[in-house]
């Protein structure tokens, strides 16, 4: 670790994750200051990403038809031109992820393995060791970014807020494990990841409760989508925290959801077990909430080739006590990847100057109202390159100050879960959404450890509030239609504030 002396001006990127990652590689030679909590490759969602990377490198796929999947996905939502510019870039960056020493899943021929995950009409998800493809990425990109002396990296820091002078970034107050310290910058990229950890039932880490939204909101930038946060259809029935993921790829293979008789009750819906995954996490509430239990069967086309195929599922439901290639494997949904976040454009910037966003925590258009699986490590790997370009240009001498000791606030969500899960699960009404929001405010402004994670949720509800119709992963018992025309939804705190 660094003198906090010696690194003052760089651009300061916050989160550890591929986007994180990929972005500080992308800035070298500039000098580059990576900001994480914990040790780099620990603590990041992309550590538990499955599926994979979707790319069009099939002999029967092209960029248009991987951009036609994810429009169809994104249920009128998504901004084309992005979502153009990310499929046409991704199989490029996937070269350039196996030029630093990444190896995907291959055939005998050598050729790369293409899964097939839901609503993508073509095999185009590119996996590693069965389905272990976040951990290969962080097994190559955290030495990589070790061995770059342009990047110092500081472990142990949680950042608690930007510092915004006349609407430009002007630096980042963090918590060390001896104090609070201020280092002066202007420019900041987050690449925080999601808001799973707001929920009970969850496959993200239980830190991830969106502190980049919160940070960002608290620097006056603009947020878009954060009513849609998607719901993993099978996550492992288990006690554990976060919950190990069923990916998708299983039933990708043929795997069906039963319920506890044995009885499949997604055969009459359209792409059945493939449909879009706000279609069978729905669907499988539905059955949770009638009382039944869920099951996803593999035997039947897997069996005893499980083990082989997602060695790292079969190691989770072999720690649950199940043998997926001989019992049906228990699942229930959980908050998996929030498809809102930070409004950037198309190099990541932000509303606010000198702030960008990458990878979950950023809402570039991509994915409208709901991901297709496997398009957030694309979106993390292809955009981070325009990220560190935009980022660039700018730079000055600062130095880190030490501010008066305070006893730094870490950031905690767990008091809170049980009110997020209730509004913002699934299905969602207005009583509730107005509930947690009155409940919420008075936490968000309170000063302790729950504020952001309070503030973060609120925020969430106070955008499922204005959103009356029921679109992509948004579901309101209360508005179950679909408006003609899709709307995207944007807030600031000011603005969000209007309503709470
Ligand atoms: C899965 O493998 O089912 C998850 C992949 C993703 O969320 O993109």
């Amino acid at each position: 670790t660094a003198d906090l002396h010696d690194i003052g001006g760089a651009p300061v990127v916050i989160g550890a994750g591929v986007a994180g990652l990929m972005t500080a590689l992308h800035l070298a030679p500039q000098p580059v200051v990576l900001l994480c909590r914990t040790p780099m490759g620990t603590e990041a969602s992309s550590t538990l990403a499955q599926g994979g990377i979707a790319a069009s490198l099939g002999a029967d796929d092209s960029p248009e038809l991987h951009l036609a999947d994810t429009l169809a996905a994104g249920d009128g939502l998504c901004d084309e031109a992005m979502v153009r510019r990310v499929v046409e870039a991704i199989p490029r960056a996937i070269d350039g992820i196996i030029s630093l020493g990444a190896s995907f899943d291959r055939t005998l021929d050598g050729a790369l393995l293409l899964g097939l995950e839901a609503a993508h009409s073509r095999r185009r998800i590119v996996h590693a060791a069965g389905h272990a493809t976040g951990r290969e990425l962080l097994r190559v990109l955290v030495p990589a970014v070790r061995r770059t002396r342009s990047i110092t990296v500081l472990e142990g820091i949680d950042v608690l807020r930007l510092i915004v002078s006349a609407g430009g970034i002007v630096g980042v107050v963090a918590a060390r494990h001896d104090g609070v310290v201020a280092l002066p910058t202007r420019r900041v990229v987050l690449a925080t990841g999601g808001v799973g950890g707001l929920f009970c039932d969850t496959t993200n880490p239980l830190t991830s409760f969106g502190q980049g939204l919160a940070l960002a909101a608290c620097a006056g930038a603009e947020l878009a989508d954060l009513e849609f946060v998607q719901f993993h259809p099978t996550a492992l029935e288990t006690a554990h925290r976060p919950m190990p993921l069923v990916s998708e790829a299983v039933r990708g293979e043929g795997a069906i959801l039963v319920d506890e008789h044995g009885r499949r009750f997604l055969s009459g819906v359209p792409g059945g077990e493939l449909a879009s995954r706000d279609v069978v996490a729905r669907a499988v509430f539905a059955q949770l909430e009638a009382g039944n239990r869920v099951f996803l069967d593999a035997r039947q086309c897997l069996g005893p080739k499980f083990a082989k195929r997602f060695p790292a599922i079969e190691a989770a439901c072999r720690q649950a006590g199940i043998d997926p290639a001989v019992e049906p494997i228990p699942v229930r949904p959980a908050a998996h990847y929030h498809m809102g976040g930070v409004a950037v454009n198309a190099e990541g910037r932000s509303s606010v100057a000198g702030l960008w966003a990458c990878g979950e925590v950023a809402c570039t258009g991509l994915h409208g109202a709901n991901r297709l699986a496997s398009n957030s490590l694309a979106e993390a790997i292809a955009t981070a390159v325009w990220v560190a370009e935009s980022v660039a240009g700018t730079g000055a001498g600062w130095q880190w100050s030490r501010l008066p000791t305070i006893a730094p606030l870490r950031p905690d969500p767990s008091s809170i879960r049980r009110l997020a899960s209730n509004a913002l699960g699934i299905v969602r009404n207005g009583n509730k959404l107005r509930e947690a929001i009155t409940t919420l405010l008075p936490i968000a402004v309170g000063g302790h450890a729950a504020a952001d994670p309070a503030l973060v949720a609120m925020l969430i509800a106070i955008a499922g509030l204005r959103r009356e119709e029921s679109r992509g992963s948004h579901c309101r018992s209360d508005f179950p239609g679909r408006e003609a025309a899709a709307r995207p939804s944007r807030l600031t705190l000011c603005t969000a504030f209007e309503t709470a």
